[in-house]
């Protein structure tokens, strides 16, 4: 039976470590992390995210604004308040939240973002810089599944990692950072997509297999090598009339069978998700303290 990376648990350790870093900063220099946020229309998914993301901002102590816009809102009036936070000196990090609607371009809208307040570590600078193994904003997903191998003493270096997904947020980022040739990566690493034909002929060779899909409980047991590590990306919402709210998250595994034969597997909801806030905080903390120089 696999052990289960609890997400929640080291997501609340970073928090308390975020929070006291903080204090320390706002102690030492009277800087305070500040973090705005920009949603555009009414996607509940999205409002919901904000909202997390806000809490997660107060319980840290530091400052956060959100800009809300109706889904009419123009490319233009996104610009413009991303320019005005570019330029304001109590923000220190900028979050888009994604998708935006589809007459805007997410592209010129992340490449608008002033890339040393680029918290998501999406602006093309950032992503060029993980791509060769130097410091930057880690995307936040991919940094918080590395802190859950780290912080479960799961070190990748010389262990083939399957990563099944390759979208700019998760895929290509996780695979470039487990790649590079530093402590705690050093993987090898196979990014698998649907152009596979055979996609459990690779997922059944992982050490450690990262599933980034969106698609409900696609990889199972039999596509698991007894003992991999498993880490479950996907944020999936499926009908489940048992439910109160008549539906429930589930990951891309499958979860029950896959946990018989895996040696580590993170569940959802409380595994990679909750990870991915905390490290937000990470990196507009850092953002704050790399405005002082
Ligand atoms: N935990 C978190 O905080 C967090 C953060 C971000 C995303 N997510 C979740 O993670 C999941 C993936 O998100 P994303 O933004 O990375 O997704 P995405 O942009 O939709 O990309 C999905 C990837 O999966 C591949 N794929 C789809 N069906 C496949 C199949 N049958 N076989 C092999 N590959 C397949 C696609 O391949 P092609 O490129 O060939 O189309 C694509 O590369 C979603 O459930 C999302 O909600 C969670």
């Amino acid at each position: 039976m696999a052990i289960i990376l609890d997400g929640k648990k080291i997501a609340d350790e970073i928090r308390i470590e975020v929070k006291t870093a903080a204090a320390h900063l706002k102690t030492t220099t009277g800087l305070v992390p500040g973090l705005a946020f920009i949603l555009v229309g009414e996607n509940p998914a999205s409002q919901s995210y904000v909202k997390s993301k806000g809490i997660a901002c107060d319980d840290a102590g530091f400052h956060s604004v959100t800009e809300r816009l109706p889904a009419s809102a123009s490319e233009a009036d996104v610009l413009s308040l991303i320019d005005a936070f570019n330029r304001d000196v109590k923000i220190h990090g900028i979050l888009v939240q994604l998708p935006l609607p589809a007459h805007i371009d997410e592209q010129r809208v992340i490449e608008a973002i002033d890339p040393s307040k680029d918290v998501d570590g999406f602006h093309p600078a950032n992503i060029g810089r993980v791509m060769i193994g130097m410091d930057t904003f880690y995307p936040c997903t991919p940094a918080g599944i590395l802190e859950i191998l780290k912080r479960y003493d799961i070190n990748p270096s010389g262990k083939h990692v399957v990563v099944v997904g390759r979208s700019n947020i998760v895929g290509k980022p996780i695979a470039n950072m487990l790649v590079q040739k530093k402590e705690w990566c050093n993987a090898i690493v196979t990014i698998a997509h649907t152009a596979a034909k055979d996609l459990a002929s690779f997922t059944r060779q992982a050490d450690i297999l990262i599933a980034a899909v969106g698609k409900p409980g696609m990889i199972t047991a039999d596509m698991v090598k007894p003992g991999a590590v498993v880490i479950d990306v996907g944020i999936n919402r499926i009908a489940d009339p048992s439910s109160k709210t008549g539906s429930r998250l589930v990951g891309d595994v499958d979860y029950e069978p896959v946990k018989a034969v895996a040696g580590a597997i993170t569940p959802v909801p409380g595994g990679v998700g909750r990870t991915t806030i905390a490290m937000l905080l990470v990196n507009t903390l850092k953002a704050a303290v790399m405005s002082q120089r």
